[in-house]
């Protein structure tokens, strides 16, 4: 089923599973967009924390002993906003878990074509055979945001419930764009288009990483981001990001703390930076400015 974009997707998916009080699993730190779709339906978000290679399962084990589970909100390949991939190894058993326990599975694969390594990873439902998975793509980072458009893939009878509550915010999605979107695919530009956006990206990684290895003090941390369009750097020490965010903000340079992805108490320092919208040369002066102020806030500590 074809919607506006991811946003309405969740919208309408909690509307249909989820009752007040009922428990949904996020990675944490996780999309703040889907956390506020899960709290506006007064459900109980539960963060489990994620490794290099995604969600910590035996800890989605150890509260499955005593809690009921509605369902698993996951963001498998370029988690945003860690950039982890999660392993075959962990789909094959999250998928068995969720099996076991009839929770439904949401995957937000929302920049499934943005792979900067060439090698694609296939979604967490290409495995699911006993159709608990609803998978959705978006357009929004592909493209651009504003043409609000993406998918749902779910079972028949889902798809139809979940028609009938988007009936009731939206007849239907815009037309005129989809046919106009049509269009450019047929015509070969989508193609085009990502070859172009993933030699862009690769290279703005690849600058953001060199000048970070230069720049940013020892206290800090990163996996390289294989895909997608953000970097996650882990800050080794308890500074206040927020604060970070300020002065950097006063000296003209973004970037979004851990705090935006927080969905409980449980800490984890750090930072997204983005190198999809900015060239190489203000990569490089934003980068560098942000190490000069770690370094000071670091000192203080
Ligand atoms: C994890 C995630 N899901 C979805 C989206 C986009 O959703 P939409 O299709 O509503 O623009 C984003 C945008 O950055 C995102 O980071």
């Amino acid at each position: 089923m074809i919607v506006n974009g991811v946003q309405q997707a969740l919208s309408i998916v909690g509307r249909l599973f989820l009752d007040p009080g009922d428990n949904v699993i996020l990675e944490n730190l996780t999309y703040p967009g889907a956390l506020a779709v899960f709290r506006s339906l007064q459900a109980n978000c539960l963060g489990v924390p994620i490794d290099k290679d995604g969600l910590r399962l035996e800890t989605i084990e150890s509260i499955l002993k005593h809690r009921k589970i509605k369902l698993i909100y996951t963001i498998p390949t370029y988690q945003n906003p860690t950039g982890s991939v999660l392993s075959s190894e962990k789909k094959k058993r999250l998928i068995e878990l969720c099996q076991e326990h009839r929770i439904v599975i949401i995957e937000d694969d929302y920049a499934h074509e943005l792979n900067l390594e060439g090698n694609e990873i296939l979604p967490l439902k290409s495995l699911d055979e006993s159709d608990c998975v609803i998978y959705m793509g978006s357009l929004s980072n592909l493209l651009f945001p504003g043409i609000r458009l993406s998918l749902i893939t779910a079972p028949e009878h889902v798809i139809k419930k979940l028609a009938q509550i988007k009936q009731t915010s939206d007849l239907y999605t815009n037309k005129i764009i989809q046919a106009a979107l049509l269009k450019f695919c047929q015509r070969g530009y989508l193609e085009k288009h990502l070859k172009k956006k993933r030699l862009q990206y690769r290279q703005r990684r690849d600058v953001m990483l060199d000048l970070m290895q230069k720049h940013f003090p020892e206290e800090t941390a990163w996996q390289k981001a294989m895909g997608g369009i953000f970097q996650w750097v882990d800050i080794k020490c308890d500074i206040d990001t927020n604060l970070l965010f300020s002065m950097a903000k006063e000296r003209g340079v973004l970037f979004a703390p851990d705090s935006l992805f927080l969905v409980d108490e449980w800490k984890r320092r750090g930072m997204r930076l983005s190198f999809a919208n900015e060239d190489e040369d203000k990569i490089s002066k934003g980068i560098s400015t942000l190490g000069n102020l770690l370094k000071e806030i670091i000192k203080e500590c």
